[in-house]
């Protein structure tokens, strides 16, 4: 692809850095319409200030006398009070680690709950691979499962709850990176606490949406990720009950961790510390807690906007012929919707709308396998040829769907342009370009 273009035309676009490149399209240069915010999201303007403002006074950490390194060991300690205050949590009885995202997050913590084979947790069929793999890793998992519209209630989940063993801890998303779903987060949590089981929340996609209340839904540990919400500088965040990380060995070891090492022992550092290893990402963290900032002032304010844009994607959406949404579609849901279209493979609709609109969408499986399976009906024989087919690298062969995902920063009018490129591509107005699958 030639080099990207600024346009300069920022207009309602100015919050996120790179809300005005251009990309080629045809014989022309246009506006890039980004639609792939689930996955990852640029960095607003006040993010790159805040690292900008930073970067003269980058040092070392906990490490240095000098004043550049004591600076630099504010801002990093000051971040864990802006995360705190971020979710709700009370410094009192949680605290606030840097992991690089969420699958670090949530592959620290399942480590970090000593958990055994004879040990249940509790999660769903919603979920992304993060949340599933590290708990699969080291305990039995137990899975709610969904109906065909790719939902599940409380009443689900409590009747999980109440099988024997009784799970150690329930790990749930907050909202589906896939179809934009919202479980109903203040029951489950609820349920799980009135039975004394650990509530873990995947908030990869609830967190950049929506504000979260740790102290009012009972909510043990967090995990969320900087680059789904304007910090894209490689730094995630994880709030955690401060009881469950005080003893054990830390997921990483090395420097840091440590009060005292000998050649055969060594003297664990007290949390969060123990759970520091290493130089740390600090300008991650510095854009991390810039951009909690940010969403922190903003409230309730981006819902407004969001909604509209779940409408207008409902809208457009809707009048795509042979257009087939994966996952509800109506109620409370984030702006993100996963589609089929009969008769062309979901990788060629993703590279049309690239190439012959410049629309950014992600196609695939959405590191969602197990939920993708169930959207699509899929039997098992189907799932072990899906198997078959990995292994064998035919990517061609793969199931897979379209997702479109806006942010609060999304302009209403990027709906409309997808609707009209989609409308467009159904209507046989353009070539294809593609068809290889890109199934992950
Ligand atoms: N989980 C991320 C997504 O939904 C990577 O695209």
């Amino acid at each position: 692809m030639t080099p990207l273009v600024g346009t300069g035309d920022l207009s309602q676009r100015d919050a996120l850095v790179g809300g005005d490149v251009s990309v080629p399209v045809g014989g022309e240069h246009r506006r890039y319409v980004d639609l792939d915010a689930a996955a990852t999201t640029s960095a607003t303007a006040g993010v790159v200030r805040a690292v900008q403002e930073f970067l003269p006074w980058y040092s070392s950490v906990h490490r240095g006398a000098g004043a550049k390194s004591q600076v630099t060991s504010a801002r990093y300690e000051q971040a864990r009070e802006s995360l705190l205050r971020f979710v709700g949590a009370d410094p009192t009885t949680h605290l606030a680690l840097f992991p690089k995202n969420t699958t670090e997050g949530l592959n620290l913590i399942a480590y970090r709950l000593g958990l055994t084979r004879d040990d249940v947790v509790l999660t769903t069929a919603i979920e992304h691979h993060a949340n599933l793999l590290p708990w699969r890793r080291h305990a039995q998992v137990r899975i709610v499962d969904v109906d065909r519209s790719g939902t599940y209630d409380v009443d689900a989940v409590v009747a999980a709850l109440d099988q024997r063993p009784t799970p150690r801890v329930l790990a749930v998303s907050g909202a589906s990176n896939v179809t934009g779903w919202l479980p109903d987060l203040a029951g489950i949590a609820a349920a799980a606490r009135d039975r004394g089981v650990l509530v873990v929340v995947d908030g990869a996609q609830l967190v950049p949406h929506r504000p979260v209340d740790v102290a009012a839904l009972g909510i043990d540990v967090l995990v969320w990720s900087g680059h789904k919400m304007f910090a894209p500088f490689g730094a995630g965040g994880l709030v955690a009950d401060r009881r469950l990380l005080a003893d054990g060995e830390p997921f990483l070891v090395g420097g840091g961790a440590v009060k005292a090492v000998s050649d055969d022992e060594v003297v664990w550092a007290d949390t969060p510390d123990r759970d520091d290893a290493g130089t740390p990402n600090v300008v991650g963290v510095v854009a991390l807690a810039a951009a909690a900032e940010e969403l922190l002032a903003a409230g309730e304010r981006n819902r407004v906007h969001e909604d509209l844009l779940v409408q207008a994607l409902d809208d457009e959406l809707g009048t795509v012929p042979g257009l087939r949404r994966l996952g509800p579609t109506s109620g409370d849901r984030l702006p993100v919707a996963a589609f089929v279209i009969d008769g062309m493979p979901h990788a060629e609709v993703a590279h049309r709308l690239a190439r012959e609109h410049g629309i950014g969408v992600r196609s695939g499986c959405f590191c969602a396998h197990p939920y993708l399976s169930r959207l699509f009906g899929l039997t098992a024989g189907e799932v072990q040829q899906f198997h078959d087919d990995a292994r064998a690298d035919r990517t061609d062969r793969l199931p897979g769907a379209v997702r479109v995902s806006c942010s609060s920063a999304t302009p209403l009018a990027d709906v409309a342009t997808l609707g009209e490129a989609l409308r467009a591509l159904t209507a046989g107005a353009t070539r294809p370009v593609v068809t290889a699958g890109q199934g992950r």
